[in-house]
């Protein structure tokens, strides 16, 4: 099986086989990151443009760990430190970062659509690290890479996501993702936070915290995105976690192995408590290390390697 795609701007575009192909590559690369040398010599050669047009710390340092670990230069470049600060455009900055012949260019950005009209733009390879709320595929993926690892399969899961999704692009992305793998997905949110539509994307939407949690196998929580909200859409973060917050009496009406996902930054006391954190079944911080890892498979996919399978 060949991987053919140039660009990873979305799940939509992902064919099922595709993201196998993905977590495949991926749970075959996290050995790496625990030799005593963390380095393969495979993208020796090779150079990728972190471009980070907003905050990031899971993300960011994981495709530069990743970058690094696969032996390719990584240049990062930020909002404040380019000359999108003086006025430069998107697209101008993007056919400025092609002049300089990278292979790879990844982008987060606040506009939901920049990774894909770059993409159209330049011969490098795009990864989108999140733009506004539309996407989000490799936290997607990582998701996926560590259901995967831990349950199995994904196919036949009851997926509970629960917060802010109507400004979430993990939501969207987790959501495709997901159902695509033939997993259940349930969401809940306050009215507010539900965006129209979002069933399409395959999910149910259900009537509260605790239906959705009954019987899940997984339960993703989400943060409240405050700064993609343009008006109050709760009335206090006390009163969303009375409703909306995972405690110890939600999770217990959860199957009896349920694993609790985030994809981070928590607020801990808000959507999760400390202790479901910090408990056995939360895989928080499993989910970053898989992101070394799935982010090592992106690049060395996208570069060319799925084409030339045994040639590593
Ligand atoms: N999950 C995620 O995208 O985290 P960062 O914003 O820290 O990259």
């Amino acid at each position: 099986m060949r991987f053919v795609k140039k660009d990873i701007l979305d799940i939509e575009s992902l064919e099922p086989h595709e993201i196998s192909m993905i977590l495949d590559t991926a749970q075959g690369m996290k050995e790496i990151s625990e030799r005593p040398v963390k380095k393969v010599p495979t993208l020796r050669g090779k150079t990728i443009v972190l471009f980070f047009q907003e905050p990031s710390t899971r993300t960011k340092l994981s495709f530069d760990i990743a970058a690094k670990r696969l032996s390719a230069d990584s240049i990062s470049l930020s909002k404040s430190s380019s000359s999108i600060v003086k006025g430069e455009t998107l697209i101008d900055t993007a056919r400025n970062l092609e002049a300089m012949n990278p292979d790879i260019i990844v982008l987060r950005h606040s506009s939901s659509g920049a990774a894909h009209l770059i993409a159209k733009r330049v011969n490098a390879s795009v990864i989108n690290a999140g733009d506004g709320i539309h996407a989000h595929p490799s936290q997607a993926l990582l998701d996926m890479m560590s259901v995967r690892e831990i349950k199995g399969e994904i196919k036949g899961l009851k997926i509970a996501i629960i917060g802010d999704i109507a400004h979430s692009r993990v939501a969207r992305s987790d959501i495709t993702g997901f159902s695509k793998m033939g997993a259940e997905v349930f969401i809940c949110a306050p009215g507010t936070m539900i965006p129209m539509g979002i069933e399409k994307l395959g999910c149910t939407i259900s009537p509260d915290i605790e239906t959705c949690v009954k019987g899940a196998d997984i339960i993703m929580m989400l943060r409240i995105q405050k700064e993609r909200q343009d008006n109050i859409l709760f009335p206090t973060e006390r009163e969303y976690a009375q409703l909306f917050g995972l405690n110890m009496a939600r999770l217990n009406l959860a199957k009896k192995d349920v694993i609790v996902m985030h994809p981070g930054p928590m607020n801990r006391g808000v959507e999760i408590s400390s202790e479901i954190a910090d408990a056995e079944c939360s895989l928080i911080l499993e989910q970053v290390t898989n992101g070394v890892a799935l982010r090592m498979a992106l690049f060395y996919l996208v570069a060319g390697g799925g084409r030339n399978a045994g040639s590593n």
